[in-house]
């Protein structure tokens, strides 16, 4: 897994000590419940998905560039139903750090890194209706909007359907601009 380095961040490989960093993020009801999954019970259960991350192999771990804890991650996904060169942006930042422009840079950063380096030619994201700041991630990160769609969630237990709005960048607007990724 390649190592991206931007101004303030190393997004790098997961490792499994990295487990009770993540909990420590993973365990408040500000990150999961926005990103569609129930705040993690225990280091144990961080560990899982972890590992389970590490396997798949499409998640980065996010930390600054003066200190290796871990305090989010952002993934590059494979979708069954789309076709090979396609990949849905994910992230999650711990709550310490919002507000500061950082997963802004991440995602730019790893744009350039997926359009420069990797065959992939699209990039989905989305976020629910009512996350504010993902929305203004993905806005400022030059998604274009696509569609909303009605997903089902298992959040604290219970089935929640909640509005998606979905957004895509290709290669081609990226070569087309390449100055508003490059630019963080
Ligand atoms: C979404 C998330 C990754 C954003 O990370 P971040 O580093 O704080 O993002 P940035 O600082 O780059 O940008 C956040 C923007 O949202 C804005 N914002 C944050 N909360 C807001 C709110 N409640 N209402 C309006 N705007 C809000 C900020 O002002 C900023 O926009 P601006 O630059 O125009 O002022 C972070 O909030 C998070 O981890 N949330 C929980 C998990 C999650 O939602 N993941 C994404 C699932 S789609």
């Amino acid at each position: 897994m390649e190592r991206i380095v931007t101004k303030r961040l190393v997004l790098r490989a997961l490792k499994p000590s990295d487990a009770a960093a993540m909990f420590d993020y993973a365990k408040t009801d500000e990150v999961g419940p926005q990103a569609g999954w129930t705040p993690h019970k225990s280091v144990e259960e961080s560990a899982n998905i972890l590992n389970y991350m590490i396997r798949t192999n499409e998640v980065w771990g996010i930390t600054t560039r003066d200190n290796d804890t871990l305090i989010g991650t952002i993934g590059l996904h494979k979708d069954e139903d789309e076709k090979s060169t396609f990949r849905s942006l994910g992230y999650v930042l711990h709550p310490a750090y919002h507000g500061q422009g950082l997963m802004t840079e991440a995602v730019k950063a790893l744009i350039v890194y997926a359009f420069e380096q990797t065959n992939i030619d699209i990039i989905g994201c989305g976020h629910f209706t009512d996350n504010i700041a993902s929305q203004r991630v993905i806005e400022k990160c030059g998604f274009i909007y696509q569609k909303n769609i009605e997903k089902d969630f298992n959040l604290f237990g219970f089935k929640v359907r909640k509005t998606c709005a979905e957004y895509e960048i290709t290669i081609d607007m990226y070569k087309e601009n390449k100055l508003l990724w490059q630019q963080h």
